[in-house]
């Protein structure tokens, strides 16, 4: 989500660096919205109580109900392309924040060959200060690394099935070569993903990323999860909020329409796109999970839920020159289940 749509000012000046600032706020948002959701047992993942405390004010039903479909949606999508590539792949998480996603595959035995995650020196810095210091989430990695030391310095990991990696995004040159420094085998079926991360970014430079990937690998997906239908008054009322933090959304150009929002993957490289408003993919995930999580808090306000889920989308294109039957992914497919 717009990390928090109804967020109260914090005060900023403008620079570069501020802007840059405020991008990585975006990173504490989505892991206290995650962690609240959790708490209330929207879904499981043991692991987010490590790397934010449970937040003192409570999130709106609705918000809750749209961190779900996020989440599920992305976890289905990613799955689906794990499963039909048998984990002979790898993933790379752009601008992954605090994100738990290589526990969960660790413990649902779906590791990929390598798990790689971006994000700027200043976050990785402080995630990898997390994982050292709590003992559930570095075991996970000492388990699944065969020699004896780890790579750790400031602002990178490397172990042999998951590697932190500090980088600006926008530099997409340095970004594929410290990618393949740390073991990026352009051969393999790799996954990309981007949660709430190219909006942050001009519509260049996300044109840019999202260009690389579909000329280096000749089986992939990208997986792109953000704001859509930002054209109207909900949409100008969520980019006035982040505004007023110092946060400004430089791609949202790209987020205007679904159809904007496809055509930027086959402008760029990509054979095949597919894109769904989440109030789609909300109606379109397992009913009766919905209908579960739908009993955890009353919501009073449907039409608010609809609104707010209809302005996120979810967009996956695909790359499928060795026939994986990847491009076959669709939401409600077999794969799903
Ligand atoms: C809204 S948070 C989402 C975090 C994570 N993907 C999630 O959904 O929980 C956006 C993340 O993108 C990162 N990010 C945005 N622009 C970036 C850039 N140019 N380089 C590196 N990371 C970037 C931010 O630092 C932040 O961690």
């Amino acid at each position: 989500m717009n990390e928090n749509p109804m967020a109260t000012n914090h005060s900023f000046t403008g620079s570069d660096d501020t802007a840059d600032e405020a991008v990585r706020s975006t990173c504490d948002d989505a892991t206290i919205c995650k962690r609240f959701a959790v708490s209330k047992k929207y879904w499981k993942d043991p692991y987010i109580q490590y790397f934010t405390k449970q937040p003192n004010e409570s999130k709106a039903p609705e918000i809750n109900r749209g961190y779900y479909a996020r989440v599920m949606a992305v976890n289905l999508l990613l799955d689906a392309f794990i499963k039909k590539t048998n984990c002979n792949c790898q993933v790379i998480n752009l601008g992954a924040g605090l994100d738990t996603m290589f526990w969960r595959l660790k413990d649902q035995n779906m590791l990929p060959i390598k798990y790689f995650e971006v994000d700027f020196p200043a976050i990785v810095m402080r995630k990898i200060h997390l994982i050292k210091t709590k003992s559930p989430l570095s075991i996970s990695i000492i388990e699944t690394h065969s020699s004896s030391g780890l790579l750790i310095d400031g602002c990178s990991m490397d172990s042999d099935r998951y590697a932190i990696i500090g980088q600006d995004l926008r530099d997409h040159p340095t970004l594929l070569e410290r990618l393949k420094r740390f073991g990026l085998d352009t051969k393999l079926p790799t996954l990309l993903l981007t949660e709430c991360v190219l909006v942050y970014m001009t519509p260049e430079q996300s044109a840019g990323l999202i260009k690389w990937p579909s000329s280096v690998f000749s089986t992939s997906m990208f997986i792109n999860y953000e704001q859509v239908n930002m054209t109207d008054r909900f949409g100008q009322v969520m980019i006035e909020n982040l505004q007023r933090r110092q946060c400004s959304l430089a791609g949202v150009d790209v987020c205007q329409t679904l159809e904007t929002q496809k055509e930027r993957f086959l402008l760029n490289g990509w054979d095949n796109a597919n894109v769904l408003d989440m109030m789609t993919v909300y109606n379109s995930l397992p009913q009766a999970d919905v209908h579960g999580i739908e009993q955890l808090e009353f919501l009073d306000e449907k039409e608010l839920l609809q609104q707010l889920l209809q302005h996120y989308c979810i967009c996956w294109a695909t790359k499928d020159s060795e026939d994986y039957g990847i491009a076959d992914i669709m939401f409600g497919a077999s794969d799903f289940h």
